[in-house]
This record gives C-alpha cells, structure tokens and sequence, in this order.
C-alpha cells in the first residue's frame, strides 16, 4: 500500500493537520507527488470562497483511470481489484483483477468512443450494482465523458429530470436487477423516462437477467454487440486539472435536485487520501464499502479511492436482508473482509432481529468498521462495536456529505479518538468552524452551532451543473468566506465534533437525502391534493421518516375507506415522481395547515405534532387559524 502521506499515529496526525492549515498549498503538493501526472500543476490551490471558485491543481493534466488502473499494472496487475457478490448467494461471485478490469474498461471505453461518445459529453448511467457499473463508470472516465450515476431506484420522472438537467446523450442501462427476492426490469424504466429526453440518442444495454427487452431501432444497443471484437486497450484522454470527472444529483432544501460537479485532479487527491488515512488501509485488506455506486458514497469509497489506493473492493448487488439478515455477515466471513463501511440504518435494521445470524459467523477477519450517512446513535454504536467488531475493530463515523467529495470529519481507524456519536475530529485540510446565525464564529470546547468550513479543500464542489450561481447561493453565500454543510454540530469538551443533524429543510431517510419541499411538488402532482407541508421526524431504523400533512380539495373524507384510497393514490404519485424510498411513512389528510398571517406554514407545529410532542407546541398565538392545530393534533397517525 502506498506509505505515502499516511498517516501512523496521533503525532503524525497532529504534524499533518498543523502543516495542511499553515502551509496548505505545499502540504497538498506533497501529498500529489506520486500520482501519475501527465504534466503537472502550475499552482495548488486558487480559492475565493465568497465567490464559490475553488481550483486545484491548476494546469495540471491527468487521467483518472490511469491512476485507477495502469498506474497499478506492473506491481499489482495480478492482484483483485474488484470482488462481486452477487443478490443471490447461489450464483457464482466473479473477480476481476486489476489487469483484467483495465481491459474490460478499455473495452467499454472503445464501446463508447464507437457509439460517438466524445470528452466532455454527459452519460448517465442507471444500472445493478454489477462489475459492469463499475467498468462502464470508469470506462466514461477514461475518454473525459463525464458521468452521472442515477441510483437505480429513482423512477422514471427522476431519471428524465436528470438526464435534461444534464443534457445527456447517452444512457447506459442493464435489462433488469435483482433486489432481495424482488427483480425489476430496468430498462423498461429508462424507456418511459427517454421518451421525455430530446437529447439522448444512443441506449446501451447490458445483458444481466437474461430478460427480453424492448429496443429501440437506431437509438438502442446491446453492449455484448456492440464489445464483440473491440480491442481491450484504449489510450487515456488527457484531462484538465479542473475538467468535470462527473455530476451527481442531490437534494437541497428547495427546487429539484442539483447536479453537483466534482472535476479530476482534486476529487482524486482527495478520495485516495482520505481513503487510506481513515481507514488505515493495509496492502491485503478485503474492503468492503455497502453503499451503491449511486450516492456519492460509492464514488468515493467502493470505486475511485480503493481503486486510486490499489485495495480490493467488494461490490455487493443485494440486500442486507436477503435471503436472510444473516447475509451481510455470511459475505464478510465468505470473502475474508477485513474493512467494513456501512450505514447507520442498516446497522439498526440487523439489530432488530435475532443475534443468531450473527452468532453463526466468526468475523474474525474484520479488522476496521465504517459508519457513514446519518449520525450514528450509542445504542447502534455499541451493537456494531460488541457483536461486529468483537470490541477489537476501531469504529470510524465519517461525516462528509456528497458536496464535500471525500470524508471531513472522522476518526483515523485507530489513531485519533474514536467515541461513540462522534464523529470525531477533522481531516488535515479541513477547517471546521462553529457559526451563530448571524454568521460569527464561536470560540472553544463545549459549543454548539451551524456547521461551516473555513479553508478550501481538494474535494471541495466546483459548482452546480449548468447553474453556478445555485452553487453559490446554497453554499457559499450564506456566510461569505465559509463553505455551508447545512448541518448543525456541536464540538464537545474534547474538541471531538458530533453532528446533530440538517438545519435546513432537508430531511435524511435511511442515508438518503431529500428536501421536503421536493416531496410537497410531487404530493402536489396528483389531482387529490390542494397543498401539503412535510416534515421529518425521529424513525427507529431509518433515522428520519416521512410525515407527509395533505389538503384536499373537498375537505377531509369522513369514511375511513375513501380517506385510504386517497393515501395510497398519494403513494402511487410519489413513486411516480421520485421513487420508492421516499414513500411516506405517515400520510394526515387535514383540513388546513397551520400557517402565520402572512402565509407561512408554521413547520415547527408540524414537526412537533408528527414527533407526538403535542404538549410543548410554542407561540401559537401568531396563527392565522389556532383551531388547525387542534385538529392536526386530534388527527394525529
Ligand atoms: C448529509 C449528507 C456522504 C455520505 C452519504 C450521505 C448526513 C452523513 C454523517 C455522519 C452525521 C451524517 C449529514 C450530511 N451525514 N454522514 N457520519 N454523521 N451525519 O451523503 O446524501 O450528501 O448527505 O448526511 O446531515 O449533511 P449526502
């Protein structure tokens, strides 16, 4: 494993983090150096935080995948580079090595240059957590298409809202995935989103169930066709310091979701550093990352930085339940998985059942564990720490979000303080600072505020796709000078950071981000619905679930039967809209919200009442209406 930049102990890691913030710019060289570069930069770092305008690496020229993959031919081309469990644990898993996915993404790289794909076109890509997503991502990479993943759970409506966002003009799908015991036939999907998509003219499919599909002459392909006889290298595209690498779509607190761009050099620094620092990443490690190369997650820490770092990594297509909730610890024994990164949620939903299906692996290979995506509450904490770790595996619980690029703030497995619902301490390069609403920072231990970073970083957001200005709005101008996560945190007696959780409409279901106001436009979609208010509240195994208040036209139905068909009408819309996971938990049909004279939904009440805290509800008396929230109250779910 690269000992380059790593960092060994708590001294080290007080030198480095001291260096990275007086002297970032020579502390980033440094950590640069080893990289294939095909020239390098003329300076490191150009940050005008205000503006929103963060530069790394500037003239710099590069390609990723070089670093990915050929950099690693001579020592470790025989070595894994990627383990595929597949949904069934009675199919076979498949090993590519690094040599062997080299090949397969020249391949596909061909493949896409053949089908006219060209630098600095978008593709995106909706497909199963199959080696073929991994190759087909880096396969863009490797000729400068930028890439945009769409997690293969949006619906439709979701798909072509990205793909026109994006512009896109090529769409790489499968026939269909397996989930858990469900199959669903991807392509028919991508079919009913492209026929609101002008810009895409090419489809390619790959063959994964075996399902007959429907192909669109001239527009639709079958990538085994297509690959047939095209050679297995495939020169690497010169890239910009600064050319997009890709987009990846998140939800803020207002509008749709935005295309956040991460650009080459940075991103890459960034995910193989903090990659290897935080999880102490050993030359023979079986790692493991469970998230789906749809979030940013998968990005970061199942492709590019175990790729960048030379480590194996194991994609896993199924669920944590499937066929028993057993399965994630029957993979972790199978494969010998020494690293293990997953999320809070899932963690909760394991602890529900019996402790028999863990008791019957050993883990015994496991050596560090991850947390990432909400924070991480004792209860789960302690769990994974006991009955995973076998109190022997540091616990790291990474704070970061997609906008950030890598993890901010964590323990280094091992080396800085690891405390149960902490996240712990920052990254060197990362200037963590409490703010007061009006924007001053507040000083020392034991204080609590919004979340802000001070000091530009490598993976930092370059801006939003075809939007800068949203970018800035969002991020950089609330507080001119910082870049704003949108969480509020707090930093304990010990300097050690817990994050508390969004202060802006934003609400984290199960890891998965969405605004409220983007799940109100699609409640608002259906003909049921005048308006609606939703809100997040405390859910045991997601972490946040969905309380979704409606206004119908007619009032609220008396009859307990019309009143359900009504909410699953409303279920249906959303699925349409967005998808699955953001079905509500909680549907209230109400004859009104409570809303301020002026207009303005008082989502404090809502909060509160879906909460089930009805006794301490506030200053009321400023509602247009008192009597709604008796109402709301009475009608609680
Ligand atoms: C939001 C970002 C970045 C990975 C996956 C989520 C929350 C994420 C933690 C953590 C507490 C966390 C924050 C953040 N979050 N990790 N370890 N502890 N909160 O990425 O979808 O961009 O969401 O997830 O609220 O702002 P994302």
């Amino acid at each position: 494993m690269p000992e380059h930049a790593r960092i060994r102990s708590l001294e080290e890691y007080h030198e480095a983090y001291r260096r990275s913030t007086e002297t970032p710019e020579q502390f980033w060289a440094e950590v640069a150096e080893p990289f294939t570069w095909r020239r390098k930069w003329d300076s490191v770092m150009n940050s005008d935080m205000a503006a929103g305008h963060n530069d790394w690496f500037q003239g710099a020229r590069l390609n990723i995948t070089e670093n990915c993959l050929d950099r690693h031919l001579s020592t470790r081309g025989n070595k894994l580079a990627i383990v595929y469990e597949p949904n069934d644990p009675h199919t076979r898993h498949l090993r590519l090595t690094y040599r062997e996915l080299h090949q397969e993404v020249c391949r596909f790289a061909n493949v896409l240059h053949n089908n006219g794909v060209e630098k600095g076109d978008r593709v995106c890509i909706y497909m199963p957590m199959i080696p073929q997503l991994a190759i087909a991502v880096l396969a863009c990479a490797r000729i400068g298409a930028i890439h945009s993943v769409i997690f293969a759970g949006f619906s439709a409506n979701a798909i072509a809202d990205r793909v026109n966002d994006a512009q896109a003009t090529v769409v790489l799908t499968s026939d269909g995935l397996n989930r858990g015991a469900k199959q669903i036939p991807v392509k028919r999907v991508v079919d009913e989103a492209l026929e609101s998509c002008p810009s895409v003219r090419r489809v390619i499919v790959t063959e994964h169930l075996g399902w007959p599909v429907h192909m669109q002459e001239g527009r639709d392909v079958w990538y085994h066709e297509e690959a047939e006889g095209v050679a297995k290298t495939c020169p690497a595209e010169e890239m910009g310091a600064e050319d997009p690498l890709f987009i990846l779509y998140t939800s803020g607190s207002t509008g749709k979701p935005k295309g956040v761009v991460h650009t080459t050099a940075g991103y890459m620094v960034w995910a193989d550093y903090t990659f290897r620092n935080v999880f102490q990443i050993e030359e023979n490690d079986i790692y493991w990352c469970t998230a789906d190369i749809g979030w940013v997650t998968g990005h970061t820490y199942l492709l590019y930085g175990p790729l960048l770092a030379g480590a194996t990594s194991l994609m896993f297509e199924g669920v944590p339940t499937y066929p028993s909730p057993g399965r994630f610890w029957e993979v972790i024994d199978k494969h010998s998985v020494t690293v293990f990164y997953t999320a809070p949620t899932a963690i909760r939903s394991l602890m529900a059942h019996d402790i028999n299906h863990v008791l019957a692996y050993s883990l015994d290979s496991l050596r560090v564990l991850g947390s990432v995506g909400e924070p991480i509450n004792e209860e789960a904490w302690h769990w994974y720490y006991t009955h995973i770790g076998k109190e022997r595996c540091p616990i790291v619980d990474t704070w970061w979000q997609t906008e950030t690029g890598g993890v901010m703030i964590s323990a280094l497995a091992g080396i800085t303080p690891s405390v149960p619902a902490r996240a712990g301490l920052p990254l060197p390069g990362v200037l963590p600072v409490l703010l007061n609403q009006d924007g001053s920072e507040i000083e020392g231990n034991d204080q609590e505020g919004y979340l802000a970073i001070k000091q530009s970083w490598p993976g930092i957001i370059r801006t939003t796709y075809g939007d800068h200005e949203r970018a800035r709005q969002t991020y950089f101008a609330p507080y001119p000078g910082y870049y704003f996560t949108g969480d509020g945190a707090r930093r304990d007696e010990n300097g050690l950071y817990r994050i508390i959780g969004r202060v802006d409409d934003v609400i984290n279901v199960s890891g998965h981000r969405f605004g409220t106001a983007e799940i109100e436009n699609a409640i608002n979609q259906n003909s049921h619905v005048v308006e609606s208010a939703v809100v997040g509240f405390p859910h045991d195994v997601k972490g946040q679930g969905i309380y979704a208040y409606v206004i119908c036209p007619e009032g609220v139905p008396e009859a307990e039967v019309e009143r359900q068909r009504i909410e699953a009408s409303i279920i249906e819309t959303i699925v349409a809209e967005i998808g699955r996971i953001a079905k509500p938990d909680k549907i209230q049909l109400v004859s009104g919200l409570p809303k301020t004279r002026s207009g303005k939904i008082m989502r404090r009440i809502l909060r509160k009442v879906a909460e089930g805290d009805t006794t301490n509800l506030g200053d009321t008396t400023t509602l247009l209406d008192p009597l709604v929230v008796d109402e709301i109250i009475s009608g609680r779910k």
